[in-house]
């Protein structure tokens, strides 16, 4: 596995393989990785030639007072988990070398974007698909993988790619869950052992909210205050949203009627969780 730290390295290293017809599939990540990235490396693997994984933990994407410098980082455990996944190229930047101290361009989504994360942690995504054109202008990838964990930001991407006109493929692989249902995320590390348990609120109101489209129920917002109930009952536990949209558009429904993004943020202690579930009636 190759490991390369510089823009202008890695942007010629990329040109030349794409040239020579070989196929790059991609996958950026802010590094930390667990099992869930392993699933969307596996997936790179199967549908490219080459394999490129980013680590870059974006300081664009944080919001003044957020956790950019606690975010978890372990770049030697990354590299050996990336050598055995198989990764060809390791693209690792310091924030200095992907952002010039004077930079005055920004890519924004505007529809997309607005609700759920977009609207608790105004100007993340503008951070996030910032970094992604950039990324992309770097790595040149035919296609490149993201989690369905992050179901707002894979939508905000797709929308970036086909707007600007971006020739890589979107792909959005499921979201890969601990065996207790704990949907994967690096901010899981930070859980104590009693908040790992409380965590569990998610997983469960997502059930109850799939449950009761099962048995019928179309009211959103009946589903969303059982919701409610189901992570409230976890004393640590305190709700950001609990969002019932529709999956094309993520405006919010009153009534089900097609198929539905049923979407979570949490905050356990100080750690912030999502999770999602995509429910068609
Ligand atoms: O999902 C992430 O890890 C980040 O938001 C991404 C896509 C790597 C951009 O920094």
């Amino acid at each position: 596995m190759d490991i390369i730290r510089s823009v202008d390295g890695m942007q010629r290293r990329a040109l030349a393989t794409k040239v020579s017809g070989v196929r790059i599939g991609f996958v950026p990540t802010m590094g930390f990785l667990h099992a869930g990235h392993m699933a969307l490396i596996r997936c790179a693997r199967d549908l490219a030639d080459q394999v490129v994984v980013s680590i870059f933990v974006n300081p664009t994407q944080f919001l003044p007072g957020e956790d950019f410098a606690s975010y978890p980082r372990d770049i030697d455990r990354d590299r050996g988990m990336c050598e055995s996944a198989g990764v060809d190229i390791l693209f690792c930047p310091t924030p200095e070398e992907m952002y010039a101290p004077d930079r005055s361009v920004w890519v924004e989504e505007t529809m997309l974007s607005r609700g759920l994360c977009g609207e608790k942690r105004p100007g993340h995504f503008k951070g996030v698909t910032t970094v992604v054109a950039k990324l992309f202008n770097i790595v040149q990838p035919h296609v490149a993988v993201f989690g369905q964990k992050d179901a707002q930001q894979a939508k905000v991407i797709g929308r970036l790619v086909r707007d600007l006109n971006f020739p890589v493929e979107i792909v959005v692989a499921p979201t890969v869950r601990e065996q207790d249902g704990l949907a994967m995320s690096s901010r899981n590390a930070r859980l104590t052992p009693r908040q790992r348990q409380d965590a569990l609120c998610l997983y469960r109101a997502l059930g109850v909210a799939r449950g009761m489209v099962e048995q019928g129920v179309r009211d959103a917002a009946i589903i969303r205050a059982a919701m409610a109930d189901t992570v409230l009952a976890v004393d640590g536990a305190e709700i950001e949203y609990a969002e019932i949209l529709d999956d094309a558009t993520l405006q919010p429904v009153p009534i089900i009627a097609g198929r539905v993004l049923v979407a979570l943020a949490v905050r356990v202690g100080k750690t912030r969780l999502i999770d999602n579930v995509s429910l068609t009636p």
